[in-house]
């Protein structure tokens, strides 16, 4: 039978020279890649077939907006140690996450972070020396005690919009909470950057700024996913596709730079701007800052990418788990009740049933809840029992180490998952 096929291998490439000639030169080609996945630093790792050749599978999963839950089903066949491609691994282990993701070193961020920046910020950066150099300074004011001082400006802005939400309701019999929720937290983190909101709470209504935040925003599944694509942006603005996001890039920074200019007139005005707002602290009346006015501009325009669809999306998706469920509605509502009139974030703090709901949907529907890459140190590492090569992407995600069975005893369940051993947030009374 062998023989046969030999023979009839032998006829077809002999009547069909060219065949042959792209048989042979594809065999040659792919030997080195094909060798390489089956004896390659990964190879020895549990993982899809296909996966020691390419990450494709989780690349197009990245487009469709289903990785979290790709790489999730990954662990539940492969356990915690997954390849996802050749130089890609997903670990699902809470000591291997700490070991990763410790602040100081050696796991660094990957290139991911830095995807199409030309100017880097303290949630972009790369490098350690800058990362905790910005840290010692931004840092300080993201205490829960430096905070506090913001408080009535960001209970007043808080208060605003439910009103907003109520009055939309009320008219319409429904309410965009999304929206407003993306309204609040861009208006905040602008009034705590440069001291002055956008203003969107209280038109009830999106600028062309939070537009294009918005725009640019929903690029980036492909732009982290075919990175390539977005190299070839440069050399060919007239397509409608880049051209788009080239103008759209350049009116964002065009008002942050209006912004800290105006900015920079009330801190000189010395009206009060330096004690109103986070960067107002950061800035001597003479201008003078260990920051340029790029780096400012920079790191506000960072804030507002990182921090307006995280907290919108979070408080949206609460607000749904809240409601949907009549008995932890009227709990939560019960406790509310016994808040004092006029009652401060420190009041709110001490509620655990509150703290609980917030949790919850923290690790049920958090607004990160993808892979956040780091680099293997060169000389590798032992994570969670499996030897892993130096350079090879390791990430970890949130939707799967908040789904661990061995923690959780009914991960899918908003509240009532109570943990197996010790206290967490979901069990308290
Ligand atoms: C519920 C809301 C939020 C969620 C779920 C969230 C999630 C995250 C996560 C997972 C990281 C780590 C990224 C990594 O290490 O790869 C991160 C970092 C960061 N976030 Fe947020 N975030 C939220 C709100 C905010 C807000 C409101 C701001 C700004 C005002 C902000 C600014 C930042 C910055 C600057 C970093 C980088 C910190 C560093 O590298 O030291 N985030 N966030």
């Amino acid at each position: 039978m062998a023989s046969e096929q030999r023979t009839l291998v032998f006829n077809v490439f002999s009547s069909h020279p060219v065949l042959a000639a792209v048989v042979l030169i594809l065999t040659v080609l792919l030997a080195p890649t094909s060798y390489k996945g089956f004896s390659g630093p990964t190879s020895t790792l549990p993982g899809t077939f296909i996966s020691r050749w390419t990450d494709l599978s989780v690349r197009v999963r990245t487009l469709l907006g289903t990785r979290a839950q790709y790489v999730h089903r990954l662990h539940s066949t492969y356990g915690p140690v997954v390849r996802l491609g050749p130089n890609d691994v997903d670990i699902s282990d809470v000591d291997a996450a700490r070991e990763i993701h410790r602040v100081r070193d050696p796991f660094l961020t990957s290139e991911f972070y830095g995807v199409g920046l030309r100017v880097t910020s303290l949630f972009s950066t790369r490098d350690p020396h800058f990362h905790a150099q910005r840290r010692r300074l931004i840092g300080p004011y993201f205490t829960e005690a430096s905070l506090t001082a913001f408080e009535d400006k960001v209970s007043g802005l808080v208060q605003a919009t439910v009103d907003g939400i109520v009055k939309e309701a009320r008219k319409t019999g429904c309410a965009d909470i999304l929206k407003w929720w993306t309204l609040m937290a861009m208006d905040v983190i602008a009034d705590l950057t440069f001291g002055e909101s956008f203003g969107m709470v209280e038109k009830g209504e999106k600028t062309q700024f939070a537009d294009d935040v918005g725009m640019l925003g929903s690029i980036l599944p492909l732009r982290t996913a075919f990175t390539i694509i977005f190299a070839l942006g440069p050399y060919l603005p007239f397509v409608p596709f880049f051209h788009n996001i080239a103008v759209a890039r350049e009116r964002v920074f065009t008002v942050q730079q209006k912004r800290y200019a105006r900015f920079m007139e009330l801190v000189q005005a010395d009206d009060g701007a330096k004690s109103k707002s986070i960067f107002g602290a950061l800035v001597k009346k003479s201008g003078e800052s260990e920051l340029t006015p790029m780096d400012l501009i920079v790191e506000a325009q960072s804030f507002i990418t990182a921090g307006t669809d995280t907290t919108a999306v979070t408080l949206t998706y609460l607000i749904w788990a809240v409601c949907r469920d009549e008995e932890i509605k009227l709990r939560l509502l019960r406790e509310l009740e016994s808040l004092p009139a006029g009652f401060k974030s420190s009041d709110v703090k001490a509620l655990p049933y509150l703290n609980n709901v917030i949790g919850e949907a923290l690790r049920c529907y958090g607004a990160a809840p993808g892979s956040l890459p780091r680099v293997v140190p060169p000389a590798g590492a032992t994570l969670a029992g499996h030897t892993i090569p130096g350079d090879a992407i390791v990430s970890t995600q949130s939707y799967s180490l908040h789904r661990d069975e061995s923690i959780f005893a009914d991960p899918e369940k908003y509240i009532s998952s109570f943990m197996h051993a010790g206290c967490c947030f979901a069990d308290c009374g």
